[in-house]
């Protein structure tokens, strides 16, 4: 019975996005929700309670996630009436909003659920902070799909956002920090969004904030990088989560699944297990399992930081299309090498190598000093892994005596760890290169990073084992050996350090 206002949705959601114009779709982010994607996000909140439950669904778009929780309402029964606010700015998509609208309340009414929804054509960031503000801050429960698009520091969006101290570098996070402003104390926020905000510096300030604003109830995460917009063309990995303002921070459910149609496996952490009270950079993890449990906790364990082995890490100093003059196919006397990400092999870097990119850095003025490392050996680490790649950490040794012990130039590609801007000691550099490519590191990194990107900050926010180790791990390898053959050796170290 209830799947029929969801069935008809659904039919209203595909018409409506086969309506769609490819420009504005991806300018206003018109990426909807299919039928049981919206089931699974308006089933995440606590049942609101009280008399009247205000509902806000911002860029409502079809109407499909106000049409997944009436159907949710229905399904429990709920007594409440529900006055729902739909809110989207594009008008040719005001009808099918409406249609949607309107099936939601007469299949509540045929099963004696009071529903209300009050359809408005409206820019939800001027309707926040317009002259005439007609939002109110008294919702109690704000369930949205926020369109994804970058906004420039200088966009009004984002200063209407950061007068209320929210710094907002997408419109994703721009109306997660309405729908945040929106709610009543106590009131709930669910949402699917990118996991972008989890970790990194790009939305540091908004994390923070977020998470003081509101404490975080359940998470759902996708194992494949998203199946559930698949219809859509959007290719990202997605979060699910709830969240209530001001509400207490002791467990948080954490569930996942293959896709949105898929089995879930469920588990409950600590909050100080999503948010590690002491971090300094609010990182959210989310551990599916037992093993994502250990490796986080083996690392986290582990006695050393960057800082006190000595170490800094720094993203490569080369941006090529802004240094064009200086670069050079292939090494030549007055050039130094440059090392892209494509020279990584197997936890060396093999230079100069057939890439496609140009091999050498070239010395023109004084200036372009500033973009080389001293000749000395450091570790790498690509900051892009492709969406095949199996490793998102992917770390390599430049080795200074192999290439003439010139000065280096590393691209923008690559993050690079260095003592005090020169190289380090080479037994040390082969050590943390092991430990930076063993298993235990990519999983605990994807406790906290849905994207393929390593930031400098990630590496940074992790610990490290002490000097004695790292030195201990690279006398047991002269190369990189298979995967499960560096796990087994790390073990193996740690368990003879345990011994010792
Ligand atoms: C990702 S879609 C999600 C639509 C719908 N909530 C769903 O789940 O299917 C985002 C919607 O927000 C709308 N939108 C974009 N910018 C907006 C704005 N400033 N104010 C209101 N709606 C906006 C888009 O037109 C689009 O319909």
């Amino acid at each position: 019975m209830t799947a029929e206002l969801l069935g008809q949705a659904e039919w209203i959601r595909v018409e409506a996005t086969l309506g769609l114009s490819s420009s504005s779709q991806s300018d206003r982010g018109q990426f909807f929700t299919p039928d049981l994607a919206a089931k699974l996000i308006a089933d995440l909140p606590a049942t609101p309670s009280g008399a009247v439950i205000r509902v806000l669904d911002p860029g409502a778009g079809s109407g499909m996630l106000t049409a997944a929780l009436v159907e949710r309402a229905v399904r429990e029964h709920w007594s409440s009436q529900i006055d729902v606010e739909a809110i989207e700015i594009d008008a040719t998509l005001i009808p099918a909003l409406r249609r949607t609208a309107e099936a939601a309340e007469a299949f509540a009414r045929q099963n004696q659920v009071d529903v209300r929804v009050h359809v408005r054509e409206a820019d939800l960031i001027q309707l926040w902070s317009g002259i005439d503000a007609e939002l109110t801050n008294d919702f109690d429960l704000v369930i949205m799909n926020p369109p994804y698009r970058k906004l420039a520091a200088s966009s009004w969006q984002r200063m209407a956002l950061g007068v209320l101290g929210w710094e907002s570098p997408n419109l994703y996070a721009a109306f997660v920090a309405l729908g945040v402003e929106c709610l009543r104390d106590g009131g709930q926020l669910v949402a699917i969004t990118p996991r972008s905000f989890a970790n990194g510096p790009y939305f540091g300030q908004f994390r923070k904030k977020l998470l003081d604003e509101m404490a975080f109830d359940r998470l759902h995460t996708f194992e494949s990088r998203s199946t559930v917009f698949s219809d859509t063309g959007v290719l990202q990995e997605n979060i699910v989560f709830s969240a209530t303002k001001n509400g207490k921070r002791n467990h948080v459910l954490i569930t996942s699944s293959q896709g949105h149609r898929d089995h879930q496996v469920a588990r409950t952490v600590d909050y100080a297990e999503l948010v590690f009270p002491t971090d300094p950079e609010q990182f959210i993890r989310i551990t599916t399992d037992g093993h994502d449990d250990d490796a986080v906790q083996f690392v986290s364990g582990m006695p050393s930081l960057l800082s006190t082995l000595g170490l800094s890490v720094s993203t490569g100093r080369v941006v090529d299309f802004r240094c064009r003059a200086n670069l050079v196919p292939k090494p030549s006397d007055d050039s130094v090498p440059l090392v892209y990400p494509g020279n990584l092999r197997q936890g060396t870097i093999e230079w100069p190598k057939a890439i496609g990119k140009d091999q050498g850095f070239q010395l023109r003025e004084e200036s372009d000093h500033k973009a080389l490392m001293p000749s000395g050996t450091y570790v790498v680490v690509k900051r892009f892994s492709s969406k095949e790649e199996r490793r998102r950490i992917v770390a390599a040794v430049w080795n200074p005596e192999k290439n003439g012990n010139s000065a280096v130039a590393f691209e923008n590609h690559l993050n690079v760890f260095h003592h005090d801007g020169h190289g380090l000691d080479p037994e040390l550099a082969w050590g943390l290169c092991l430990w930076l490519n063993t298993s235990v590191i990519d999983r605990c990194f994807r406790t906290f990073s849905g994207h393929t990107q390593v930031n400098a900050t990630d590496l940074r926010s992790m610990r490290y084992p002490d000097e004695v180790m790292l030195r201990a791990l690279a006398r047991g390898a002269d190369h990189l050996p298979d995967q499960d053959d560096l796990d087994l050796l790390l073990e193996q170290i740690m368990w003879e350090s345990v011994v010792a």
